[in-house]
C-alpha cells in the first residue's frame, strides 16, 4: 500500500513535466537565480499559499510563514529573511499577511495554558491589549477575533517599519510594508489601511539616526 506522502512525489514528477512541456528552458532559467519583488511575511496555515493566493510563479515571492504571521524583533529566523530580502535580494514590497479565521490569533484570545506557545501568542495578547477598548466594544465574539486579525497584521506590519533593516532601506532607496489579511470564505485579500513608506509613518520614538 502506497503511503499518501508518495502522492507528493508523484505530483511533483508530473509538475516537472509539465513545465518542461511548457518550456524547455524553464528549469535551465529557474536554477540561474532568484529577483523576487516581495516578501511575503504569512501564517503558516496550509489554506494561504502565498503564490496560489496570488497566481505567482517560482521566483516571485521570497516567503516567510510563522504561526499568525507576527514579527517580533528578537526572532532570527524572521530578521534573517527580512535582512536578505532587502538587502541582499532588494525587494520592493513587504507583505504581511494575516487571515481571517487564524487558529494562533483565536488561541490569543482565549486562557487557556498552551505550554510554550505561551510565548509565541503573547505578541497577540499584547495587540489585544492595546485596541481592547476598540474590541470589547464588539459584542459578537467572530467579529471581535476578525478585527483582532485586522490589528494583529496592521501591528506586526508597523513592527516591520520599527527594525533597523527597514530603516536603513528607507534611507538608501524605497520599501513599501503592506498590511492584508486574507478571507478563506471568498479567497480573497484585502488591504487594511494605508501602507507604510517611509520613517513618516514610524512613531518618533522607534526612528533610528541612521
Ligand atoms: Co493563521
Amino acid at each position: 500500500m502506497k503511503e499518501s506522502h508518495q502522492r507528493l512525489l508523484r505530483n511533483n514528477h508530473i509538475w516537472s513535466e509539465k513545465k518542461q512541456e511548457e518550456d524547455a528552458d524553464y528549469f535551465k532559467k529557474l536554477s540561474q537565480g532568484q529577483s523576487p519583488e516581495y516578501l511575503w511575511i504569512g501564517c503558516s496555515d496550509s489554506r494561504v499559499p502565498a503564490n496560489e493566493v496570488t497566481l505567482t510563479h517560482p521566483g516571485e515571492i521570497f516567503v516567510h510563514r510563522n504561526i499568525a504571521n507576527v514579527v517580533i524583533q528578537t526572532d532570527m529566523n524572521l530578521l534573517s529573511v527580512l535582512y536578505f530580502a532587502v538587502d541582499i535580494l532588494h525587494v520592493e514590497h513587504v507583505i504581511v499577511c494575516g487571515h481571517y479565521g487564524c487558529g494562533g490569533v483565536s488561541a490569543a484570545m482565549q486562557h487557556e495554558d498552551l505550554g510554550f506557545v505561551n510565548n509565541w501568542l503573547r505578541s497577540i495578547k499584547e495587540v489585544y491589549a492595546s485596541h481592547k477598548m476598540e474590541l470589547e466594544a464588539i459584542m459578537d465574539l467572530d467579529k471581535r477575533e476578525r478585527r483582532l486579525v485586522e490589528w494583529n497584521v496592521i501591528e506586526q506590519t508597523n513592527n516591520l517599519a520599527k527594525t533597523r533593516i527597514v530603516q536603513r532601506a528607507w534611507k538608501n532607496g524605497s520599501l513599501q510594508l503592506h498590511p492584508w489579511v486574507f478571507d478563506c470564505s471568498n479567497g480573497l485579500i484585502t488591504e487594511l489601511g494605508n501602507k507604510i513608506t517611509s520613517l513618516a509613518d514610524v512613531e518618533p520614538i522607534f526612528r533610528y539616526r541612521l
